[in-house]
Order: structure tokens, then C-alpha cells, then sequence
């Protein structure tokens, strides 16, 4: 493919700016061109050194007046789940019984779930989101149709199959020996396969025997460039549970860890009700934290204490955790982790909000070699937000006097009418 050049406002994060929102971890280029090749990342710059420079039939794409960032990441989400979002009344347990399960019984369906993914990602890049960590169900087909949905857009996605084997309707039961060897054969099917990443998944340690955690651990030591996608300590009712059901451990993390299911690459959505040894012992193992503040408010679940997670040094990347997060926008995610931390006395600059749903989602990850910013050599995943697309946009951005504010306001205001467009590696979706 050609070089191509991209004319806009360019914001994106070089690390992370912090609760001070660190100027020197951010570049913002007010009149930018980002330069890329073959689907990736050549340069960025200010445009009065970059065009000179360019072979003069150069494609430029004028975005001048809007906003090229990187790619939105969201590090945890259930694509079964988007025909149950805001469904009312429950907190996690109930919910779960009345309105998560029998949406995933419906995955049955081959050709449901390939209509649902096919839904699912489109909403996906419509919103911005150019990568994902996705829960299927615990069907293996519902991971084949995600896998091949995802591969007919080259979008980089990270995914598996659920596995639940007790505690759980006996429709979405698989069991310790058929949850090993249908993920096994989606590894091999799917692992590394251009921009897809298995997560061997159990759904939490509440729906699994021990035998299936002790499967998922050997598949994790089988496969160590896999990823291992679960939830914990969400609720304080499964909190109590998880004691009870594992009376030997000493914490809820302690059980995954037990099982050889927290290391590199290990995400854990929420991690609401941890203490600091769980803390220390998750940044030690390089295990990472998905922060879903819709999903935490929508189902009563608790707040999440950014501070302390960072101050531990544990990787943190934004989620929305759709179908318990209610909003499949990660400008929506940004704005109710603001007030969640807001309620705490922690502060979240829009820079940081960015960084959280791009370079610092990618650390989570482990996929900032490839993605997150404009580093040269990086998948040329970014989006261009228009604050002209909604009124209230525009006019609280012409009244705004920096980036900072203007992405703050976008932030809080902006939905998917302010994403223009969605690119993977360069070509436009
Ligand atoms: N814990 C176990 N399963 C789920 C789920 O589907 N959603 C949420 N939010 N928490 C869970
Ligand atoms: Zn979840």
C-alpha cells in the first residue's frame, strides 16, 4: 500500500500523564500530518516540515479543524451481551440470572452469533473502538464468528470462549475436559492469526470447579503468549460467595493466582473489593486491571480506586463492559470514570481519560508495541473526532481555549456522531 498523509489536529499520549496531566507526557500538534505506509505509523509532525518533505503524489487527506487521536481500546466487553444493555433492577448475581445468561443461551444459535458479532463490532468502530478484549460465550462458535468477524475488518481484537462449568445454567455449561480442548483448538485456529489474540476465558471463579481452573492454568502454561480474560472482585455478594466456595484462600485474586491464572496478559475486570497485598501481588505478576465505571454505577457494584491500583504500580486500561456497562462509547467511558473518581477525591484529566483508553489500555494488554499512539512503526489505527458534528459540541468547543478543554468538553459531550471516521492500519471502516 502507498504512503498516505492525514492533515488534522493530532493529540496522542507518549506515557502516562497522571493526575497532574504531566505536559511532557503528551504531544498535541495544533496544525499536524500523520504519515503512514503500508498500514502503519511513518511520522508525525507539524505540517510546515512534514508536506515539503512528502513525493508529491502523496495522497493528503484534509481533516483540518478536527481531531485525529490514536484508536480507542476497550480492555473488556461481552459481545453477547449488547441486546441486554440497560436492562433494569438487578445488582451482579441477579442480573446475571435474568438478563446476561439467557441472552448467551441464545449463542446456541450459530447464526445468531454471527449476526450479533457482526453487530457487535460494527457498533464497535462506529464509537471509535479499534480494539477490544471480548468475552463470547461458551459456545465455541460464538468465538469463531467473533474471530471471523474481526478478521473480515483487520481489526485487532483479543477474545475466547467462556468457560463456566457449575453455578451457572445447565444450557451454558461446558466442563473442565471440553473447556481445555475447544479452547485449545481456538488457539490453534485463531492465536496470532494476523491481528487476533486469544484470552483463555472462565467467566469467574464463582462458575468454575476447580478442575476447570486447574485446566485453564495448564492451558495458560501451554500457551504463554495467551491471554487469560476474567472478572474479579466485582461485587461484594460474589465477594462473600468466592470466601465461602474457597475456603482456603485468602483472597479472591488468590484463587486465580492459586491456579496459575495470573501472570503477564492476565486481565481482571472491575478489581473493586482488593487490599494492597492483592494489589502488590497483580503488579508483581504483571497482571492488569480493566476499569469499568458505567458498569460499576449501572450495577451498584462499587468505585474504582485508580489511585491505589497505580500507586501499586498495576497496569490499568478503560472498559465499558457492555452489557453491565451501559454505553458502548469509550468518550462515555472516559466521562463517568471521571465522576467516579471525582466522588473519591481523585482527579482525572482528559489527557490521562486518552491515555487510559489508548497507550495505557494498550500496556494493560501487553500490545503497546504495536498500538496506543503514533510511534513510528505502529498500527495505524487512530479515529477523527468532529466537534462540528453535534451543536452542543461545537459550541462548547468554539469556546474553548486549549486542547485540554476542548477534549474534556468532548469528552463529556461527545458520542458517536463526533467520530467522523475509523481507521485499522490506514484504511478507512
Ligand atoms: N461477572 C461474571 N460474569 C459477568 C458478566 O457477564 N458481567 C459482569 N459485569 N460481571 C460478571
Ligand atoms: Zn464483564
Amino acid at each position: 500500500m502507498m504512503k498516505q498523509a492525514f492533515r488534522a489536529s493530532l493529540f496522542h499520549c507518549l506515557g502516562d500523564p497522571g493526575p497532574q496531566a504531566d505536559a511532557s507526557a503528551v504531544e498535541h500538534i495544533d496544525d499536524g500530518v500523520l504519515v503512514i505506509e503500508d498500514g502503519r505509523v511513518v511520522a508525525v509532525g507539524e505540517a510546515a516540515n512534514v508536506l515539503p518533505n512528502l513525493v508529491e503524489d502523496t495522497p493528503v487527506h484534509d481533516y483540518r479543524g478536527k481531531l485525529i487521536v490514536p484508536g480507542l481500546i476497550d480492555c473488556h466487553v461481552h459481545c453477547p451481551q449488547v441486546d441486554i444493555i440497560a436492562s433494569y433492577g438487578e445488582q451482579l448475581l441477579d442480573w446475571l440470572n435474568k438478563y446476561a445468561y439467557p441472552a448467551e443461551m441464545q449463542f446456541a444459535d450459530a447464526e445468531h452469533a454471527r449476526e450479533v458479532a457482526d453487530f457487535f463490532l460494527g457498533e464497535l468502530l462506529r464509537n471509535g473502538t479499534t480494539t477490544a478484549a471480548v468475552f463470547a460465550t461458551v459456545h465455541p462458535h460464538s468465538a469463531d464468528a467473533l474471530f471471523a468477524a474481526a478478521e473480515a475488518r483487520n481489526m485487532r481484537l483479543v477474545g475466547g470462549k467462556v468457560l463456566m462449568d457449575e453455578h451457572c445454567p445447565e444450557e451454558l455449561r461446558d466442563d473442565p475436559e471440553s473447556g481445555y480442548a475447544d479452547s485449545r483448538a481456538l488457539i490453534e485456529k485463531w492465536h496470532g492469526k494476523g491481528r487476533l489474540g486469544y484470552a483463555i476465558t472462565p467467566r469467574f471463579a464463582l462458575t468454575s470447579s476447580e478442575a476447570q481452573l486447574e485446566a485453564a492454568g495448564r492451558l495458560a502454561a501451554e500457551y504463554p503468549d495467551t491471554w487469560i480474560h476474567t472478572h474479579l472482585a466485582e461485587n461484594q455478594e460474589e465477594v462473600d460467595e468466592i470466601a465461602r466456595q474457597f475456603a482456603w484462600s485468602r483472597s479472591y485474586l488468590d484463587v486465580y493466582d492459586h491456579f496459575g491464572l495470573l501472570r503477564e496478559r492476565s486481565v481482571f475486570a472491575h478489581c473493586l473489593h482488593l487490599d494492597a497485598e492483592d494489589r502488590d501481588l497483580m503488579a508483581s505478576k504483571g497482571g492488569a486491571g480493566a476499569f469499568c465505571p458505567t458498569s460499576n454505577l449501572f450495577l451498584g457494584s462499587g468505585m474504582f480506586d485508580l489511585r491505589s491500583m497505580t500507586a501499586a504500580g498495576v497496569r490499568i486500561g478503560l472498559a465499558t463492559d457492555v452489557g453491565g456497562g451501559t454505553s458502548m462509547s469509550m468518550l462515555r467511558t472516559m466521562s463517568e470514570a471521571y465522576k467516579v473518581l471525582h466522588l473519591q477525591g481523585q482527579s482525572l484529566p482528559a489527557s490521562r481519560a486518552l491515555y487510559l483508553a489508548t497507550l495505557g489500555a494498550a500496556e494493560a494488554l501487553y500490545l503497546d508495541e504495536h498500538i496506543g499512539n503514533f510511534a513510528p512503526g505502529k498500527e495505524a489505527d487512530f479515529i477523527v473526532l468532529d466537534t462540528d458534528a453535534s451543536q452542543i459540541t461545537a459550541r462548547r468547543a468554539a469556546a474553548a481555549e486549549t486542547l485540554d478543554e476542548l477534549l474534556f468538553s468532548l469528552i463529556f459531550l461527545g458520542d458517536d456522531r463526533n467520530v467522523a471516521a475509523t481507521y485499522l492500519c490506514g484504511e478507512r471502516r
